[in-house]
């Protein structure tokens, strides 16, 4: 691995670190499952279906509220995050909320070393690909893991979201480029956290770029076979200032809704053999 990718992987590690916490007392699906509920979206509980008694491995699964929300369903969840405070927080409410899951500390790229097991399902969603350096070895990873006939979820924002910056007047600008960057983008400037928008995060953080045809190809390489893709004009976090929540939960852009398909894609692979 290039050194700088080394660096950049330990800087998001801190960031992840840093902002654990916030986490834990900001995100509303921390209250969602408090309160005994779900908070998975309709959208994911329809495309993953039935999960009770299956095992599934959540990969980048930060403080756990996504994997004690399969827990919660019936599933038999290991969840996996290179962040050590996450992996605490995701801990510490697998005990408050009495639910069944192991976490393991570990960065995605090292988890052979860590974990010797195969699954029904290994799921990836909301703010992952980019963290991750290598989509190739990301995805032989995915197919490592997977039971034959098991199946890879991922659930992300549309690559193309990434290209816009908004403008005063709410208007999308092109900004940046769709294709991937040989190196990662650092963020330093102090920004509001996409949860607590009173916390400032104050650690860098690097990311990657990756187009549609990386994810895919990335995964027909590792043997998987494409089930579905979709993409939906709404996304899980207000990715923009003039996005506006709906009463569904979602976030809308007011002036390109039902234009712009391209907020949220969902791929569904099944490894064959
Ligand atoms: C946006 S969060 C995960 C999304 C999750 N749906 C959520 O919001 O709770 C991204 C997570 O990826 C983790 N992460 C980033 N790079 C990683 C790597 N190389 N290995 C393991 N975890 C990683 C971070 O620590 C962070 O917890």
């Amino acid at each position: 691995m290039k050194a700088a990718f080394k660096t950049a992987e330990k800087e998001n590690q801190r960031h992840w670190d840093e902002i654990a916490p916030v986490h834990l007392n900001s995100y509303q699906s921390v209250k969602i499952l408090k309160s005994g509920g779900v908070p998975l979206d309709e959208i994911q509980l329809g495309e993953v279906g039935e999960v009770a008694g299956k095992t599934l491995l959540h990969l980048q699964c930060h403080i756990g509220t996504d994997s004690l929300s399969w827990a919660r369903k019936g599933a038999i969840v290991t969840g996996v995050d290179f962040s050590e405070r996450s992996i605490n927080c995701a801990n510490r409410l697998k005990l408050e909320l009495s639910l069944d899951a192991m976490f393991i500390q570990s960065n995605v790229y090292d988890l052979r070393q860590h974990l010797d097991a195969t699954f029904d399902i290994v799921y990836n969603s909301q703010g992952v690909l980019c963290w991750l350096r290598d989509l190739d070895q990301w995805a032989s990873l995915i197919a490592h893991f997977l039971k034959p006939g098991g199946f890879f979820y991922l659930m992300e924002s549309h690559p193309v979201c990434d290209m816009f910056e908004e403008d005063e007047s709410h208007a999308l600008q092109l900004t940046y480029p769709y294709f991937h960057l040989p190196s990662p983008t650092c963020w330093d400037e102090p920004s509001p956290d996409y949860s607590d928008a009173t916390y400032i995060s104050h650690t860098p953080s690097y990311e990657w770029n990756w187009s549609i045809s990386d994810i895919i190809n990335a995964l027909l390489k590792a043997g998987l076979a494409l089930e579905f893709f979709n993409e939906y004009d709404r996304l899980f976090f207000k990715r923009f200032p003039g996005m506006v929540r709906e009463a569904d939960g979602w976030y809308y852009l007011p002036k390109v809704r039902g234009e712009i398909s391209v907020i949220i894609h969902l791929t569904r692979q099944e490894k064959l053999n």
